[in-house]
């Protein structure tokens, strides 16, 4: 048998399966701070409930899984860390008991940013969203961009408005398999725009804090275009996992992407990867051909200087702006070249987020509310 590798261990700890939620336990975020080197693996098994029915045997089954994946002469270290809160009740605003079962809870909550408006940053988190909700993902998306929210036409939902439960809580608008909310339900865009930032942040965190999102694989944020003050203190409230960043391949988009990814470095979030919308067009009546429009690779290279993942390259297709219109994301249709390709991505970001989340401690529910 080889050496074990990174990846080979995730891929045999992903074998082993959590009876209860019958998820395993990488997409869980149970295994943390993962190391392998020289034939040695060790690592953190992370239960946010100790008293789980699954913590006792869980690191022995991890074992199993690894010497009958890697061979009977890897070593294994396996140490067991915990706590007892769950996410919804931390984030509940003004000591308001949050009302969430145990085992409730956000795994990943993921920003989608870009340096400038328009290059397609709620095409990419509406159809991420969507793409991962038909994998078998508890997705939700929220669309905080007060500016211009576009969460609701991309869903045909413009009319919809939220609930609020007996406990006071929001209750996301469901499509497409997808849980929903946008600043463009409860605001009135002409006040919208003379928000200032305090207001902005008061309102991400009622977003988080006060909605009934039950439990889910990820949370899909769709961030105001840029990377200023505003950006920077929406990543600074909310516990974020990671960062997706879209660029459009002309120059100027790309420098303003290079910015992105140093915001989200200065504040410790790691960035994802970087994918590239607009890469190329498409004429309808020959599906085959790519025109470089705007210059070929920029962002693939840009991933490969910055060192992040390089997700995908997405096309100029007028279905992609049709279907946005109609309230019906591309990846809806099946049959549609451009669907494949945000599987091809959101397949990419949670390998991406995967193994961030492997080599990482857990995050501590506590520092989220009270800072860091
Ligand atoms: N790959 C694409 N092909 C065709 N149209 C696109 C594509 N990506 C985005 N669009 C269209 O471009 C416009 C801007 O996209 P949007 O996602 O709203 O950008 P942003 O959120 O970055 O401002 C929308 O009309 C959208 O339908
Ligand atoms: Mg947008």
């Amino acid at each position: 048998m080889s050496q074990p590798t990174f990846s080979s261990v995730l891929d045999a700890l992903r074998s082993v399966v959590d009876p209860v939620s019958g998820k395993d336990l990488v997409r869980l975020g149970w295994i943390r701070e993962l190391q392998v080197s020289d034939g040695r693996v060790r690592f953190t098994l992370w239960l946010e409930d100790p008293t789980h029915v699954f913590a006792s045997e869980a690191p022995e089954a991890c074992r199993q899984a690894l010497k009958e994946a890697l061979g009977e002469t890897v070593q294994v270290d396996v140490s067991s860390d915990s706590e007892m809160i769950g996410l919804g009740a931390d984030l509940s605003i003004d000591g308001q008991e949050a009302g969430s079962a145990p085992g409730d809870g956000i795994a990943n909550i993921i920003a989608v940013a870009s340096g400038k408006g328009g290059v397609g940053k709620s095409t990419v988190a509406s159809n991420l969203a969507v793409s991962l909700a038909q994998q078998g993902y508890d997705v939700g998306l929220v669309d905080v961009d007060i500016y211009g929210p576009s969460v609701p036409t991309m869903f045909g939902v413009e009319n919809a408005k939220p609930r609020v439960n007996e406990h006071r809580r929001i209750l996301p608008v469901e499509k497409y398999g997808v849980k929903l909310l946008s600043m463009g339900f409860l605001v009135d865009q002409d006040k919208a725009v003379i928000w200032r930032g305090p207001m902005v942040t008061s309102a991400v965190r009622q977003f988080l804090g006060d909605t009934e999102w039950g439990t889910l694989d990820f949370l899909i944020m769709d961030l105001p275009p840029g990377t200023g003050d505003i950006q920077l203190t929406i990543v600074q409230t909310v516990p974020i996992n990671g960062a997706v960043i879209v660029s459009t391949p002309q120059r100027v988009a790309l420098a303003d992407a290079r910015k992105g990814v140093s915001m989200f470095e200065q504040v410790n979030v790691p960035v994802l990867g970087i994918v590239e919308n607009m890469a190329y067009f498409t004429p309808p009546e020959l599906p085959e051909n790519k025109y470089y429009l705007f210059g070929q690779g920029g962002a693939r290279a840009l991933a490969e200087e910055l060192d992040v993942p390089f997700l995908g390259e997405l096309p100029l297709v007028q279905a992609i702006r049709e279907n946005a219109d109609d309230g019906t994301p591309i990846v809806t249709d099946s049959s549609s070249s451009a669907s494949n390709l945000f599987s091809g991505i959101s397949e990419g970001l949670v390998r991406s987020v995967e193994e961030r989340n492997a080599v990482r401690p857990a995050t501590r529910k506590i520092d989220i509310l009270h800072g860091k």
